[in-house]
Parts: C-alpha cells; structure tokens; sequence
C-alpha cells in the first residue's frame, strides 16, 4: 500500500486540523433563530398533554374522559377505550435498542409519570386543563422503590446488550494471597437527564407518510422504528431534528409518549404537537439507575493488585432490563492477575432506566476510583503512585493492546499542572487561610470508543466550494463545526467553504449521535465521502488533455487549498472549479459508507484515557463542600477541534462534580413519587459551584482506532471526577465516604 491508499499513514494533521474554530451553530443559539422541535407550528396544529400517573403500581379505575371533553377547546381524549391499534406490539422490544413502552396498550400502571391518557386540544391551555379534568381513580398497589423492595435476579446481558459479567485469573486464590484486602460498598443514586429542552414533537402527517420534528440522537434507527409502531415503509417517516437542547442519551431511545403524540395526529388528521413538562421527564424517558456496587481488591506488599471484584446491583424497571454497567468499568484499567465483575438486576417500580452519558462507566468508576483510593490508603502508598504501579500495559484480562494510550502522560501533565507533588499523603494535613479544610484526590477517566455505522455525500460544486451532508445530531456539542473540519481537510478546502447539512433524516444515515462516537463515526464517512469526490474530480482532470494534471493518474495528485496539484510537479496545478468547468460538470459528488472492521477490536483494545485532579474546600462548621479546582489532562486520538473537545472536557468534569456533590432523584417510598422532579430541588451545579476548570489535551496519535484517527471525548469527563471528589473529601476530612451524592450531613 501507498502512504496515499494506506490512511493510517497518510499525512495527519492538515492546515484545517486542530483549528479551534468557533461553533457553527453558536450565532443562531445566541440570537434566538435556532428553532428547537416544540417551535415549530404548521398550520391546524392541536396541542397535546399526557396525563400521567401519580401512582407506581396498579391500576386506573376510572377516567372522567366526559368532564375533560367538556372543556372548551378539547378535541378528542384518547385513552385504552379508545387508542388506535399500533402495528408493533409496545410490550416487546424492538432490536437493536428497543425498549418496552407504555402507549395505553392497558389500564395497568408500572411507574408513576407513566402515560394513562392523552388529552388533545386547540390550546395548550385547554389540553393541559382537560388532562387535570380527567380525576383518575386508582386500584393501587404498594410502590417498590428501594433496594430491600425490589426483585433481585440474574440479567442475561446489562446496557444495550453486553454480557453481565467477565471473569479473568482465579478471585479467590488472588484475593486470598492478598497482603492488603480492601472491601466496600458503594452507592449510586438514580439520576435523570435533565436536557434544557424537554421531550417534543410535532407530528403532522400526509396520507401514510409523517413528517416529525423532534430532537433526536438516532435518525435513522428511530425511523425504522417509528415506521415498526406505525406500519408503515421506513422512507416514509422524515425526522427534523437540526437542533437538540441536550441529549445525553435519552433522545437516543423511543419514548411513549412521543409515541402517543404521533399516533393522535394520524387519528385526528391534523399536526399535533407534544412537549412533556420537566416533572413529566421524570419517568417515560430514560434515566440512570441506582446502583450499589461491591469493591473487592487485594493488593501484595508492594501494592500490586492481586485480585479485583467489582459487583453491581443495578436498579431497573418491573417490565424491562436496561441495567447500568457500572462494574465493567473495572475491566479496562488496572492490571490484575484476577478480575472479576458480576451485575445483577433489581426490579423496582420506576421508568426504564436507558443510556446516561458515559453509561455504566460513571457510576463504575465513581465506585472504582474511590476504592482504589482505599487500597492506596491501604499499602500507604500516594494514589498516583498507585496507579502507576498497577498500570495496564495491555487490556487486563484479555491480554489485548491498546490501540493508543497515552495514560501515562495524562498522570503526569495532570499532576504537574495540579501541583499533586506537594500533596501530603494522610488526610486532614491541610487548611486554607480561612480555616477551610482543604484536600486533594484523584481519579482516572477511561471510555469505551464505539463506531457506529454512517454514510456521507460530499459534493463539490462548480465555484470551488463544497456541500457535504450526513443526518447527524448536533447536540450542542459542536458536530456540525468538528464534522465540517474533517470534511475540509479530506476536500483539500477551508471550513469556511464547506456547507454542512445534518440533522435530518432524509440525508445519508449518520448513526448514532452517541457513545461518544458520533466524531468518529460521522467523521469517517465524510473523510470518505470527501475523498470519492476528490477521486472523481481527480478523474475529470487527469483525464482531460487541456488540464495541466493530464496524465497524472497514476502518479497521483495532491488536493490543497481548493486546487488539485500534481504530486510530482507541485507547480501544475488547476482549481476544482476550473477542473469542472473544463469538464463541462455542475458538481462532482462522492459517497461513502463507513464502518468498523472488526479486525480492528479484535486486534486491539479501544479506550480513551485520562487523569483528573480535584480540590475541596469544606467549611469545617457548616460542612459545605466546594469544589475548588478540577484539572483533567485526557489523550483521545486525534483532536479535531481543541475548543470544542475543551468545552467537551470541561461539561463532563461538571457533570462528574454534580454527580460527586449535587445530582440524585429522592422517591418516596410510600408513593414511589420522585419528590425533586425539578430542576429546583434535584441539585445541579450552577456557576457558583463550578470551579477553576482546567483540560489538558494530551496529543495522542492512535494509528489503528480508524483512518482519521478519532476516538471520542464527550463522556470521559466524567468518569474520574466523581472519584477524584471524593477522594479529595476523605483527604480534607478522614472519611471515607461511598454514597453518592456526598452531602454536608456526611462530613459533620
Ligand atoms: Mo450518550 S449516553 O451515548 O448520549
């Protein structure tokens, strides 16, 4: 192979590579001129309002379907009696990541926010007051909401379908030869999504074809699965969804009551708008199951792991099996002659849990981090040093390398930047000048990198400049701009003079906005893509006698600041609008599949890594815990755009201190109710207690994780963080603290 047809060799970092161009999408943000799916309004539109269940189990009795009717302004009520028949059974589950929905298939009710009825009106007004009207009647039964309550059972997988457990070496003879053994359990809190935009859609439909704005993680999956419920082609369900106000994951899986929605704009023939208030995202939409985890670690005397048990319990729903794989979080980075990781499920009276940034890896490597604090402790040994020691050269277990991991230089440009040197090693040594406790802990972030199949159209146009398209989802973590960047590059073109169209589902599949993979796997396609057009126009050239680059096709050309050179004689060179000019061409267009060959996870194991530094302040008398500074240094492959994957960095690091201090959704067990289904009383950071954040990017060169060299960044932030806290809090303090959130009451 050439370095050319050979792309791991090709040259990596172009002049577009590594700009860090503003975001594309920023101005109509600010400005107001996004339009979000609920601000669309096509003419005739009815507004729709589920009414939702205050009960977890049973039953509802009685609907006043005749008193919400009643209401001026209501349309039609649509409940059991009366939903029409859907063509895919809302019990069963719909591969690749279905999940069992409740669309008033029955009068049963198995959470509490579950859809008992849709009420459909002229006015939102009128809508919301008829869903109150309808005065449900329960036959309830008791909510089983905590840990002793629920059903414990043996998963036959955990998250979107892994296997519930990995074994490597002998536990029992690792841990029983252990020097130093380490055990506790951890606690996870259920947490939910929280996007600044709520669940929406506008469905309108024309004949058996429907039209759906609706953010959406997943275009072309939820297309076929939307045609599934609605018995319809999958080409004839369109899906806008230019803008989304977060996702998370949870706008990645159907929902029912989006569901609900599109199947009342088919029955009433007219476009019907539903967005579920915040409480109302308390149920039907995903969140992250609690988990209580088991830590087991043995360590030798020189604190080399000898064993590592890592067992989860994770809570899901009575009627369904997502369960958070929080104890895998233990597999990929610490090198053991045994490890072990088990989960089991816990059936409660919630909503499906689903996909929650960095699934399983946030909760797991809370627990993790935490614990290999202790063993630290444990050895009297300093955490870095630590992990050091017991650093994985290969993927534990499977004996696997690492397609890149620049770990290493993480720990050590984190640690200097934070000044861990000076840490002393036992706890409660330091104070500031106003008497604060102060502590320093860290932790290590790691991340899965998926590719998810993706398709792409690049097409070059007879001025020069460049459309390139593929149906992704900018969630606000900046696709559109990193995406054009990758484009550019492969198109020999500034960002400037390439258009990108995503978010809509008629243009090429671009996968799964998710995993942290949408970069990589998006990306490859219009590289792809990029580069066919480029080929094309290459042909155009070559094989046209008045074109300086006539006969240059074998000795090949180079695509540069919009003009194909020849390799040989850089001096001869035409512009891509004078190369189809002279073909007399409007465009040339490329396209691209792109998928992982599973060659490359056989061969290798493939992670993101980093390292993150945390400090807090607790005021002794009162217990308040501040975060104070958080430095993470990360290594994920190739950085396309070093301000996106900062702001990337920094909204993981947030949301690792949320989950450590602040996040976690309290039920009553007496009606299952989760009582802070706002964002008033379920604790999210706000600037006050977001700290001085600092992100090192370390530069990686990952030659095998695909052609462009891109892992993912946008949920390795988190993982790390939520230990680091609170190691830094048993710093400051001397307690080890392992339910999360920590709270003022732990530390007093
Ligand atoms: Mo994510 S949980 O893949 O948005």
């Amino acid at each position: 192979m050439s370095p050319e047809t050979n792309p791991s060799h090709a040259p990596r970092y172009g002049s577009n590579m590594g700009q860090p161009l503003t975001r594309r999408d920023g101005l109509l943000k600010v400005t107001g001129r996004a339009t979000y799916a609920a601000d669309n309004h096509p003419p005739g539109m009815l507004y729709a309002v589920t009414a939702v269940s205050k009960i977890a189990r049973g039953r509802v009795t009685s609907l006043d379907v005749a008193a919400a009717k009643a209401h001026s302004g209501v349309v039609e009520v649509m409940t059991p009696a009366n939903r029409p028949p859907l063509a895919h059974d809302p019990d069963e589950k719909m591969p690749p990541f279905g999940f069992r929905v409740e669309v008033l298939q029955n009068d049963r009710v198995r959470y509490v926010n579950q859809p008992i009825a849709l009420v459909i009106a002229q006015t939102l007004e009128a809508a919301t007051e008829g869903a109150m009207l309808l005065d449900p009647q329960y036959d309830a039964q008791d909510a089983r909401v905590e840990r002793a309550d629920g059903e414990l059972y043996d998963p036959p997988a955990i998250g979107v379908g892994a296997p519930p457990g990995a074994a490597y070496g002998d536990i029992d003879a690792g841990l029983a030869r252990a020097a130093h053994l380490v055990e506790a359990e951890y606690f996870t809190p259920a947490q939910y999504h929280n996007a600044m935009e709520p669940h929406a859609v506008v469905a309108e439909w024309d004949g058996d074809r429907v039209m759906l704005d609706m953010p959406n993680q997943a275009l072309a999956l939820s297309c076929a699965s939307y045609a599934a419920y609605f018995g319809i082609p999958a080409e004839n369900v369109t899906i806008r969804s230019p803008f989304l106000g977060g996702g998370f994951g949870s706008k990645a899986i159907l929902n029912g009551p989006q569901i609900l929605a599109i199947l009342a704009a088919r029955m009433l023939g007219r476009p019907v708008k539903l967005a579920l208030t915040r409480s109302q995202m308390y149920g039907p939409v995903g969140h992250r199951g609690a988990t209580w985890q088991t830590l087991r670690i043995g360590t030798d005397g020189d604190g080399q792991l000898t064993g590592l048990h890592h067992r989860a319990i994770a809570a899901t729903s009575s009627f369904d099996d997502f369960l958070e794989p929080a104890a895998n979080a233990s597999l990929p980075l610490y090198a053991s002659p045994a490890i072990l990781v088990e989960h089991k499920g816990l059936r409660l009276d919630t909503g499906t849990p689903g996909p929650m940034r960095a699934p399983g890896e946030a909760s797991g490597s809370a627990a993790l981090e935490v614990a290999m604090d202790e063993a630290a402790e444990a050895c009297g040994m300093d955490p870095l040093d630590f992990r050091l020691k017991n650093y994985a050269e290969t993927e534990p277990g499977t004996g696997k390398p690492f397609s890149s991991k620049a770990l290493r230089a993480c720990y050590a440009e984190g640690a200097k930047r934070f000044g861990w040197s000076r840490r002393p090693l036992e706890a409660g040594q330091m104070r500031d000048e106003k008497g604060f406790l102060v502590g320093w802990g860290m932790g290590t972030a790691v991340f899965h990198c998926p590719h998810f199949p993706a398709e792409a159209r690049a097409t070059l146009r007879a001025d020069g400049t460049a459309l390139v398209e593929t149906a992704g989802a900018d969630m606000g973590q900046g696709a559109w701009t990193a995406l054009a960047q990758i484009a550019a590059e492969a198109l020999g073109l500034d960002p400037q003079q390439v258009e990108l169209h995503s978010g809509l589902s008629t243009l090429p599949d671009g996968g799964i906005a998710g995993g942290s993979g949408h970069t990589a796997s998006a990306g490859l396609a219009l590289n792809n893509a990029s580069k066919d057009a480029i080929a094309r126009l290459t042909d155009l050239a070559t094989g046209n006698p008045q074109s300086p680059l006539f006969g240059a096709g074998n000795i090949g050309v180079i695509a540069r600041n919009g003009r194909l050179h020849r390799r040989d004689d850089e001096t001869r060179s035409q512009s891509y609008a004078e190369i189809l000019a002279g073909a007399g061409q409007p465009e040339v267009v490329g396209t691209a599949k792109a998928a992982r060959d599973p060659s490359v996870g056989a061969a290798h194991a493939l992670y993101s890594h980093g390292a993150v530094f945390a400090e807090v302040k607790i005021d002794p008398d009162l217990g308040q815990i501040r975060t104070t500074r958080l430095v993470g240094a990360f290594a994920a492959g190739r950085i396309i755009n070093p301000r996106l994957v900062r702001s990337q960095y920094f909204g993981g690091m947030i949301w690792g201190a949320s989950f450590a201090l602040h996040e976690e959704a309290v039920t009553d067990r007496r009606t299952g109710r989760i009582m802070n289904a706002d964002l008033a009383e379920y604790h999210v950071p706000v600037n006050a207690d977001v700290p001085s954040l600092d992100a090192i990017l370390i530069p990686e060169d990952d030659p095998y994780i695909n052609p462009i060299g891109v892992k993912g960044v946008g949920e390795i932030g988190i993982t790390g963080t939520v230990g680091a806290i609170a190691n830094a809090v048993w710093h400051a303090t001397g307690k080890r603290l392992r339910r999360f959130p920590i709270r003022i009451e732990d530390v007093i």
